[in-house]
């Protein structure tokens, strides 16, 4: 089977991104969604609409769920249970380790091979040289139908385990919302003191964030361990002073939780010698 006719669950803002990129790339697609108008503009390029949840799986080689979240899959997928024996499924919507391992086990249970994602892009990005997507499962199912999911964004196949991809997409969302966090609070320290909150982002917040994702990400640990070269006494006085000059801008050091965190860290790692 060459799995390329697609079917997509779900025309919201990213599952009308998905759509388009395998329009533009030549497959044959036919899409769902819960609310039908949402799907004019996709028909108009090409693609055929299901009127059931059902008639999308019979008319894809391979389904690409992109709903809400894990609740809107199976409530959208219980009524066509009986027509995923022997079909393939992949899910793009967002969810829990748990949920995708419980959804696997349910989906194998009425004969259907199934692969879990993460998306790591935003709808203007799918398609885009720098997106990619998570996906675990079975590495044979994924080795055949990867490259017809190559339009998308690039596969990055991360375990057999099926909770893994939504392990990796939730761990990375964290490093995402923390660094939006450290940004936030940055900005509202510039803004609160009276300083030029647009020039700051550009020429000083920008290269000096770009700057240190490249040490912070190796650097990150969840040993005990402290490298030689970091030294988390210096660290942790540093941290002091922005707590304080937060505190002194009334800023509030709750919109970056993280500090005290990482701060409690580091005079952890002092303690430890
Ligand atoms: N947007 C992003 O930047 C982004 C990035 C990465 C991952 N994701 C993930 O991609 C998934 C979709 O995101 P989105 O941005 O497309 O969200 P969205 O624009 O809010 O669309 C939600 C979709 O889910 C459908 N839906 C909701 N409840 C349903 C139910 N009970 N039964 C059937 N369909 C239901 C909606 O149908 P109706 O049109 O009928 O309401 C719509 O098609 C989410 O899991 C999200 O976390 C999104």
């Amino acid at each position: 089977m060459r799995h390329e006719r697609i079917s997509i669950l779900g025309l919201g803002a990213m599952g009308r991104a998905l759509a388009s990129a395998f329009l533009e790339a030549g497959r044959e697609m036919t899409v769902w969604n819960r609310t039908p108008a949402k799907a004019d503009d996709l028909v108009a390029r090409g693609a055929r609409e299901a009127s059931s949840v059902e008639e999308a799986i019979e008319a894809g080689d391979l389904t690409v769920a992109c709903l809400l979240d894990d609740a809107s899959v199976r409530e959208a997928l219980a009524p066509a249970t009986r027509n995923l024996d022997g079909r393939t499924l992949v899910n793009l919507t967002s969810g829990s380790v748990r949920q995708a391992r419980e959804l696997a086990g349910w989906l194998e249970k009425y004969g259907a091979r199934f692969l879990a994602g993460g998306i790591m892009a935003v709808p203007p990005t799918i398609g885009t040289e720098g997106a990619f997507i998570l996906y675990s499962g079975a590495h044979d199912l994924f080795d055949r139908v990867a490259p017809v999911l190559g339009p998308i964004g690039r596969p990055l196949w991360v375990g057999e385990d099926p909770g893994f991809a939504a392990l990796y997409d939730m761990a990375a969302l964290s490093g995402m919302y923390g660094m939006s966090a450290g940004a936030d609070h940055a900005v509202a320290l510039v803004h609160a003191e009276g300083g030029d909150v647009e020039t700051f982002k550009r020429e000083v917040l920008q290269p000096w964030m770009e700057q240190m994702l490249a040490i912070t990400v190796p650097g990150a640990d969840v040993s005990e361990s402290v490298p030689d070269e970091y030294n988390p006494a210096m660290q942790a006085t540093g941290l002091e002073t922005l707590l304080s000059a937060s505190r002194e801008a009334g800023v509030p050091v709750d919109l970056a939780g993280h500090l005290r965190t990482s701060l409690w860290r580091m005079r952890r790692a002092v303690a430890a010698g």
